[in-house]
């Protein structure tokens, strides 16, 4: 595409730039949404748009010059890769030292190629080139059509005759106008992972990263939302959700320019992470995935779940398998007859399978607790004399799948590993051992520990063909960044946060090659480790260990900007005081599972559970796989009300909960509209999950239209005596 670049001219003290002819405009377009790059008269490659899509391709090359802005940073502030060391004052995307000790950058656009893999997807490749120094970069821009989704991501490539050190080396750099611009960035900690927290981004930079080495969430999180124009709304407003797909140190750069408008710079955190990249070898990024919305959070959340069932979640479009977990049930304290007697449980209940936690291994030092055994991987033969396989028998011959938990990443100093390769813990050699939950963690930048890894679950596999489910949990930090092996092999420290994740990807690479299908559940001891990089080889993730569930409405409602239900495991637990009806139908909401004392359930208790498990295998297709509408937000109403649609809109299910007590004796005095219906269905709407005893306050079967119910609405009467329900939304075809 020809088009224009631009002369400056002096006017009344001020420079301003008018357009001339130039070379080359590149739109990366999906549905709805253009990225418009263009290459000036100096081949210096800016991002001129970001917006709707135009009807007419050819509308792309005017759009620079509608904009006035001072020549001083022009072309630097929406440069489509900021190089460091030459002309530019802002936050840069690529920083390097050349083989030769120079430190100086500048990228030209030299070509670029757009290819469709198939009819929803494109992929736009785009080389630039350093004019001195032979360091070539690509911007890949990788679109999902009708999801509005975009993947970036950038390959380096040093073809100078020595190393060069990658200094900063980031996955994408976007550049936004508008009149403001807020960012809701999710902040916590263990127990209170993912709290939104929104903010005006003012003139400067603001900085969300994470240090934490073996995951990215806990503290802060790679996920954020910009909304442009005004704070973030659910329906209306144009806002961009994003996340880093990257399972380690991130750093992502919100910078306001002296313009006033948005750079986005995105990538691995270049703290500690200086990646000296040899000649002839490239350097490919982490991808930052993110999708636009026109029409508010809730439709760009829809995209994102679309896409990421069918395009990345491992098995997104798949089934799941409802469980009871023995972690809370029994923690350490378990063996061969108390498992026994769990099954028998999980049946009756009515569950798919029992998930054997922690505890179940070590003999030297036997896991009866948190500080012993983890990295010995062989069955405690006092607990579990006859071994798993048996345990897997005896769990058939009850009706249950069997499922094992593992945290194949760590090590406790007291344990068998430890003594025996120590060169394999990431640990200061001459300083004292710091650790975070009585672990260390395991040298995954070492390919004999990646051996050793993928050993532990190839072991499980092969000695136990019907082993239905793992759990992979992380429960520690990287402390004390040290590794023997890259020290041996003389390559720097600085490479071992970004070679720790990339092991951890070879890992999961080489399980998956072996057994694609196994439902395998992420978990961090607490959430902060579900990235759209690790889901490719994971079916689910634990958002965290807070199942209080009055939390987890909130905390289900956050994730849910980013992530399907079907990825988020929801279990049961003790926690907090509300009853198991309320406990049941908030973790129905995503893949349920329990994690209870079944056998201690009331008579009532566990009627209701064994009748919403069958409910929930009703509806549970929509939850997993239809498309999910936020109605009512907890942050802002004493109720929350959370509805899924299916695919053909046939079918719905709205949750509704009351969260706060205050000034409360009508939590839905008014109807709640649902979204998503048909207008012209006429649909029968039914309250499930009653408690035993308990009558609905609803008609049974009352019909109405779709129009009437998005319009006018439903009122699921959430009150004091009804503080959680669940109605069933059918149409009636007559
Ligand atoms: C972490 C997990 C829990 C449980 C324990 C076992 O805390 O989040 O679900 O598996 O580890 O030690």
């Amino acid at each position: 595409m020809k088009s224009i670049y631009f002369i400056s001219i002096f006017l009344s003290g001020l420079i301003f730039s008018i357009p001339c002819q130039s070379q080359t405009t590149i739109a990366v377009e999906t549905a709805t949404y253009a990225i418009v790059l263009q290459a000036d008269k100096e081949n210096m490659l800016s991002t001129v748009y970001c917006g709707n899509k135009l009807e007419a391709a050819a509308d792309y090359t005017g759009i620079a010059e509608i904009s006035r802005y001072p020549q001083g940073n022009a072309g630097i502030y929406n440069n489509a890769y900021t190089p460091a060391g030459t002309w530019n004052l802002s936050e840069p995307a690529l920083q390097v030292t050349h083989a030769d000790g120079n430190t100086s950058l500048d990228l030209k656009y030299v070509s670029h190629l757009t290819t469709k893999p198939d009819a929803n997807t494109s992929i736009t490749e785009i080389t630039l080139q350093d004019p001195v120094y032979k360091l070539t970069v690509q911007l890949f821009y990788k679109t999902w059509n009708k999801e509005n989704v975009i993947e970036q991501w950038t390959e380096i490539s040093n073809k100078e005759q020595g190393p060069v050190i990658l200094q900063k080396y980031a996955s994408a750099n976007l550049y936004f106008t508008n009149k403001d611009f807020y960012l809701t960035s999710f902040q916590g900690e263990y127990l209170k992972e993912l709290q939104p927290m929104e903010e005006k981004l003012l003139q400067g930079t603001r900085t969300i990263d994470s240090k934490l080495g073996t995951r990215a969430m806990l503290l802060g999180s790679p996920n954020f939302m910009v909304s442009f124009g005004g704070p973030a709304k659910e329906n209306s407003g144009t806002v961009m959700l994003g996340q880093l797909a990257w399972s380690g140190n991130f750093k992502l750069d919100f910078e306001v320019d002296s313009y006033k408008n948005l750079r986005l710079i995105t990538g691995i955190n270049p703290y500690q992470a200086a990646y000296t990249l040899q000649p002839g070898k490239s350097f490919k990024t982490p991808s930052l995935i993110y999708t636009l919305s026109n029409t508010g959070t809730g439709e760009a959340s829809r995209q994102l779940h679309t896409w990421a069932r069918k395009y990345r979640l491992l098995d997104g479009q798949g089934e799941r398998l409802t469980l009871l977990n023995n972690w809370e049930a029994t923690y350490f304290d378990f063996d061969e007859n108390k498992l026994s007697g769990l099954f028998k449980d999980a049946k009756k209940l009515g569950v798919d399978m029992f998930l054997l936690d922690d505890g179940w291994f070590g003999n030297k030092y036997p896991r009866n607790n948190d500080n012993a055994g983890l990295g010995d991987w062989q069955e405690n033969v006092k607990k579990l004399p006859h071994g798993i396989g048996y345990l897997v028998k005896e769990a058939k011959a009850a009706g249950v799948k069997f499922g094992i938990w593992i945290e194949p990443e760590m090590v406790n100093p007291k344990s068998d590993l430890y003594e025996k390769h120590l060169d394999w813990v990431i640990r200061q050699p001459q300083r004292p051992e710091k650790y975070y939950r009585n672990q260390l963690v395991l040298d995954l930048s070492n390919p004999e520990v990646q051996n050793f890894v993928f050993g532990i679950i190839d072991d499980l596999f092969t000695k136990n063909p019907e082993l239905a489910f793992i759990k992979w949990d992380c429960n520690a930090v990287i402390y004390n960044a040290y590794s023997a092996w890259l020290n041996k092999n003389k390559i720097p420290q600085t490479h071992l946060y970004t070679e720790y994740v990339k092991g951890l990807y070879i890992v999961l690479e080489r399980i998956r090659a072996k057994y694609p299908k196994v439902p395998m559940m992420l978990c961090s001891g607490g959430g902060g480790r579900a990235d759209y990089e690790i889901l490719k080889y994971f079916t689910e993730f634990w958002p965290s260990d807070n199942t209080e569930p009055v939390e987890r409405i909130f905390l289900q409602w956050d994730y849910s900007y980013f992530f399907p239900s079907i990825a988020i495991d929801c279990h049961v637990t003790d926690w907090g005081k509300q009853p198991i009806k309320f406990r049941v139908d908030v973790a129905s909401m995503g893949k349920l599972g329990f994690d209870i004392v079944a056998a201690k359930l009331s008579e009532n208790d566990l009627a209701f559970c064994q009748q919403a498990i069958k409910n929930y295998n009703g509806f549970k297709d929509i939850v997993w796989h239809g498309n999910q509408y936020r109605l009512l937000s907890p942050y802002e109403n004493p109720a929350a009300a959370i509805e899924y649609v299916s695919e053909d809109k046939t079918t719905a299910i709205l949750f509704s909960y009351l969260h706060s007590n205050r000034f409360v004796i009508n939590a839905t005095e008014r109807p709640i509209q649902l979204k998503g219906l048909d207008a012209a269905k006429k649909y029968a709407v039914k309250e499930i999950n009653l408690y035993p005893g308990a009558k609905s306050t609803l008609e049974e079967g009352k019909i109405y239209t779709g129009d009437f119910l998005m319009n006018v609405g439903l009122n699921p009467d959430v009150n004091y005596g009804r503080t959680s329900v669940i109605i069933q939304i059918n149409e009636v075809v007559k």
